[in-house]
């Protein structure tokens, strides 16, 4: 598979790595000072692998579709324009698949928290909270995977139907708090907390490292082979 990487920072540099790995070729590497005319390899790219910045991630996609590439899409921080992007794929006719974590195990950590979620809902003494750290160099907060954990717990918990991000006062029964930390070099924790006034129930993801994401991604990128129409990572663990 021949592959540009389109944003080659900390995640395309990781995904380098990991693709030359699997026996893919890199064709370009693309970072904010480059222009997309002077990178002919894109051209020949069977799939771009793009982990940029929330500032310019829908404009690489626009110009990528219209070049008719498929696309991984790693950057997060831009859901609120998924309309937007699905009428993009649809026009250009590509395929494209998005996550806001790659990571196998973030994925298999969210079945846990729906699961959890579910059996806790009926016991209103056990409040529920949510807490995410990355490092200090994070763009957007909270972060994608912290909101896709509260939509999870939102869908399997009747009794919270509201999200607060970075509360500042008193949070009632039905919200669900999203606290961020942003410190050094964390490559992200998340944290979903039970809280009863006798104990607490803690479930927490690590990520050691970026290697789980940087996999996750060239894993996608393989499985999109062929495919039209916007993906997510739901659609790709649900063949493996
Ligand atoms: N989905 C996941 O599993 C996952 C995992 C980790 C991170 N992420 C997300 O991935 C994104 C990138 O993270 P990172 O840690 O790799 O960030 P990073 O180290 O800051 O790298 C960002 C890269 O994007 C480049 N860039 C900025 N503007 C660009 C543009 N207009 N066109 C092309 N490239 C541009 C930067 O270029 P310069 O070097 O010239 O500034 C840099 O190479 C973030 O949104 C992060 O939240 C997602």
């Amino acid at each position: 598979m021949k592959v540009a990487l389109v944003g080659y920072g900390k995640m395309g540099r990781m995904v380098e790595e990991i693709a030359l790995q699997r026996g893919h070729e890199i064709v370009a590497r693309i970072s904010s000072k480059d222009k997309f005319s002077s990178q002919p390899g894109i051209s020949k790219a069977n799939v771009c692998i793009e982990f940029s910045h929330p500032s310019c991630v829908i404009e690489n996609i626009k110009k990528l579709a219209e070049m008719g590439r498929d696309i991984v899409v790693g950057t997060t921080g831009w859901y609120e324009q998924h309309n937007l992007v699905e009428e993009i794929v649809k026009r250009h006719n590509i395929g494209l698949l998005y996550a806001s974590n790659f990571s196998l195990g973030v994925n298999l950590f969210l079945k846990l928290v729906a699961e959890a979620s579910v059996l806790l809902d009926p016991f209103a003494e056990y409040d529920v909270g949510l807490f995410e750290a990355h490092h200090s160099q994070k763009a957007d907060s909270p972060s994608g995977t912290g909101k896709a954990i509260a939509k999870t717990i939102l869908k399997n918990m009747k009794r919270k139907n509201q999200i607060v991000e970075h509360a500042q006062g008193v949070v009632k029964p039905n919200e669900l708090n999203i606290a961020s930390l942003r410190c050094g070099s964390i490559p992200g924790t998340h944290s979903v907390i039970f809280s009863s006034p006798a104990d607490t129930i803690t479930l927490t993801h690590e990520a050691h490292n970026r290697q789980g994401f940087a996999k996750g991604a060239v894993q996608a990128a393989e499985w999109l082979q062929g495919k039209k129409g916007i993906f997510t990572i739901e659609h790709m663990l649900g063949d493996l």
